[in-house]
């Protein structure tokens, strides 16, 4: 691991501290780092940058679905969704937690969402226009999601860690109620089904996106890796979504937006055509379909919230006077 830490770090061999040698070797034996103990900084500024983006990802991730909640078809169904967009909210906070461990507040990572300086899952910026969408999102998104994170409940950071393992037990329920949706509706009506496709074509392409850029164009993964922030790389974990969601796919009756998809028998997987690399830059830089009202939301939730939070504050302040006053 070393020679990596000296390629990404940009640190020769010798300008290692005998702290981040110790360090790394507590990773590699499977320790988890605890808040409190000593870690580099890059680890720590790697650790906040990924945890507050997926933070943000789970808040900014309601708003698509919570698009649906009054217009679902069946109340069945609206409760299902809105136990779902419920999940998503507390994914964030747990996330935001974790962060917080590393010496950053709550506020300081929304002030930088709402800003622009920190990102959310681009996927968040493609609008959702019609019920099977919802199918498609839990089924592809969530899915996608999921492929992303169970490998991170391994990661060595245990507060990360230790929330990833009750998000992924929810995002499996995400994802079959996804896949219900879609069953539901692939065996409805032709004008059902229908939409089902569309969901399906307009979704496929982006949800491939959430595993970040090819390896090839990857800036962080060497070190990441090294310090088991990332324990699987963006293309591995691309081609087990496809391997997996192909099958699905099938079983739906409905087909793929791919006319290079294919199975590989040599490789034992699909061969597939890449997403548009120029889209994602696109979306990723603010000009995506919906990204000035996902964060204009945010930003206005936000400020709609200040009078509340305000309260929250001098209500702490007055109950602490009056127990000092009563001593
Ligand atoms: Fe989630
Ligand atoms: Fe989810």
């Amino acid at each position: 691991m070393y020679a990596q830490l000296v390629k990404s770090e940009g640190k020769s061999q010798a300008e290692l501290t005998p702290e981040d040698i110790a360090f790394q070797e507590r990773i590699d034996r499977g320790e988890k780092i605890e808040p409190k103990e000593w870690m580099p900084e890059g680890y720590r500024k790697t650790l906040i940058r990924q945890i507050g983006q997926h933070a943000h990802s789970e808040i900014v991730g309601q708003l698509p679905e919570g698009n649906w909640i009054t217009r679902a078809p069946t109340l069945e169904r609206k409760q299902i969704l809105l136990a779902k967009v419920q999940d998503e909210a507390g994914h964030g906070l747990y996330l935001y937690c974790a962060a917080e461990t590393l010496g950053v507040s709550r506020d300081q990572l929304l002030e930088k969402l709402h800003s622009g300086e920190m990102k959310y899952s681009s996927i968040f910026n493609y609008p959702t226009l019609t019920w099977a969408d919802m199918g498609a999102v839990g089924w592809l998104v969530d899915g996608a999601a999921i492929m992303n994170q169970v490998p991170l409940q391994r990661t060595s950071y245990g507060p990360y860690s230790r929330a990833m393992i009750r998000i992924c037990k929810e995002e499996s329920f995400h994802q079959r109620q996804g896949y219900a949706i879609m069953m539901k509706m692939a065996t409805g009506t032709p004008e059902q089904k229908r939409m089902a496709q569309d969901a399906l074509n307009r979704l496929w392409y982006p949800s491939l996106m959430m595993f970040g850029p090819s390896d090839k164009d990857s800036v962080h993964s060497v070190q990441s890796m090294a310090w088991k922030i990332k324990m699987n790389s963006n293309d591995e974990l691309r081609q087990k979504f496809v391997d997996q969601t192909v099958p699905q796919a099938e079983y739906l009756g409905l087909t793929v937006p791919d006319p290079n998809l294919k199975w590989n028998e040599e490789k034992g997987g699909y061969d597939f055509s890449e997403p548009d690399w120029d889209e994602f830059y696109q979306v990723l830089k603010g000009n995506g379909p919906c990204n000035k009202e996902r964060l204009g939301a945010r930003v206005k939730a936000w400020e709609d919230g200040a009078w509340y939070r305000d309260a929250m504050v001098a209500h702490a302040k007055k109950k602490a006077a009056r127990a000092v006053a009563a001593e």
